[in-house]
C-alpha cells in the first residue's frame, strides 16, 4: 500500500521595482492612495516547497537569513484553508533580495506559494479568490501574481497590465541603510496636500501612456527618505552622472535601481561606483511579464496540464 504523495516543486520567486510611484493621500482605513508602476527584476528568491496530503496541516519554514513570522507561511495557511485540505508544507527559502529595501522580496515569496500550492495540491483556486488573499498578506503581494511591468492603484493591489518594453540593462544599489515603510508613509503624508493630488495624477498618468521607466518617472518617497538619509540622494545623481536614463529609489527604499541604453554603460557605471561600505550593488535586467510565465510553467512543469494562468493542477479533482 503506497502512502500520501509528496509533490515537491523549485520557484524562482522575483523582486520588483516601483518604476514610479505617487502616494495621494491617507484613505479612511489606514492605508495610502497610490498610484504606482510595478516591473518585475531579475534578481530572485529560491524557494523549495513540498506538499503532503495529510489530517493535520504542518507549516515548516527554512530560510538562511532566520526571518520571524515568514509571509511565506502565512500564505501557505491560507491558501489551504481556502482550498479546504490539511497536509504538511515544506518550504526552504534562499534569500537573495535584500530585505527593507523597497523590492518586494517577502510579498514575491508569499505570493510564490499561493501560485505553487494548489498546483502541487491538485486543486483550482480562482484567480478573483487568489488575489483577495494576495491583498490580505499584504499590498504588494498581489502583483507577484501577475508580473511583468503594471500600474497598481488604490493600495497598490488594483493591478492593470502594461504592455511589457524591451528591457535596457539595469543596475540596483542597496546601501546599508534601513527605512521603516510605515514611518516613510508617516512622514509623507503630513506633506501631502488635495492639491498636488490633480497634478501627480494627470502626471502618473501621462508616464503610463508612455510606457512608464522614462526620464520623467517620479517617487514621492524621494523627498522624505532623502532628507534623513542624504547619502541615497548622491548616489541617485552619481547613477545619472555615470549615464543612467532614469534613476531612482524602488518603493520606500532603501534600494536605489538605474537604468541604462546599454549593458556597456551599466558595466562602466558600476565599475565607477567604487566600495559601497555596508551596500551591494547588483547587475539587474527587467523581466516581462511573458517571461514571468515562462518561469512558472517550467517550474511546475511536471505538475501542470497546459500554459494557462494562473497555472492548473494537473492531478485536479
Ligand atoms: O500592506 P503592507 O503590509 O505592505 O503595508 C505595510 C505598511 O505600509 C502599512 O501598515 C501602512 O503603514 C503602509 N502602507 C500604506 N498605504 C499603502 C501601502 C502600505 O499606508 N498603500
Amino acid at each position: 500500500m503506497s502512502g500520501p504523495v509528496r509533490r515537491r516543486a523549485r520557484l524562482r520567486a522575483l523582486a520588483k521595482i516601483n518604476l514610479d510611484l505617487r502616494v495621494l493621500g491617507k484613505r479612511p482605513d489606514g492605508f495610502h492612495e497610490l498610484r504606482t508602476i510595478f516591473q518585475t527584476i531579475s534578481l530572485a528568491d529560491t524557494i523549495d516547497i513540498a506538499f503532503t496530503p495529510g489530517g493535520k496541516t504542518a507549516i515548516e519554514v527554512e530560510d538562511n537569513l532566520g526571518i520571524p513570522d515568514n509571509l511565506a507561511a502565512r500564505a501557505a495557511r491560507l491558501v489551504l484553508a481556502a482550498m479546504r485540505i490539511a497536509g504538511r508544507v515544506e518550504m526552504r527559502i534562499d534569500k537573495r533580495i535584500p530585505m527593507g529595501a523597497g523590492l518586494g522580496g517577502g510579498s514575491s515569496d508569499a505570493a510564490a506559494v499561493l501560485l505553487a500550492l494548489p498546483v502541487l495540491a491538485g486543486r483550482e483556486v480562482d484567480l478573483p479568490e487568489l488575489c483577495a488573499m494576495a491583498e490580505q498578506l499584504g499590498s504588494d503581494v498581489p502583483f507577484f501574481l501577475l508580473g511583468g511591468r503594471a500600474v497598481g492603484i488604490g493600495r497598490g493591489s488594483e493591478l492593470f497590465p502594461l504592455p511589457d518594453e524591451p528591457a535596457p540593462a539595469g543596475l540596483l544599489v542597496v546601501p546599508g541603510v534601513h527605512v521603516s515603510t510605515p514611518e516613510a508613509y508617516r512622514r509623507l503624508s503630513a506633506r501631502l496636500t488635495s492639491e498636488s493630488q490633480q497634478n501627480k495624477i494627470f502626471s502618473f498618468q501621462s508616464q503610463t501612456w508612455r510606457g512608464g521607466g522614462r526620464e520623467r518617472a517620479c517617487n514621492d518617497f524621494e523627498a522624505v527618505v532623502f532628507q534623513q538619509h542624504s547619502e541615497l540622494a548622491v548616489l541617485k545623481k552619481r547613477l545619472i552622472g555615470a549615464g543612467a536614463s532614469v534613476a531612482m529609489m524602488t518603493g520606500s527604499g532603501s534600494g536605489v535601481f538605474a537604468l541604462f541604453r546599454t549593458r556597456e554603460e551599466a558595466a562602466l557605471a558600476l565599475d565607477s561606483l567604487g566600495s559601497l561600505g555596508k551596500g551591494k550593488a547588483y547587475r539587474i535586467s527587467l523581466v516581462s511579464r511573458r517571461r514571468y510565465r515562462s518561469l512558472w510553467w517550467r517550474a511546475l512543469k511536471e505538475h501542470t496540464t497546459e500554459a494557462t494562468w494562473p497555472p492548473q493542477s494537473r492531478y485536479l479533482r
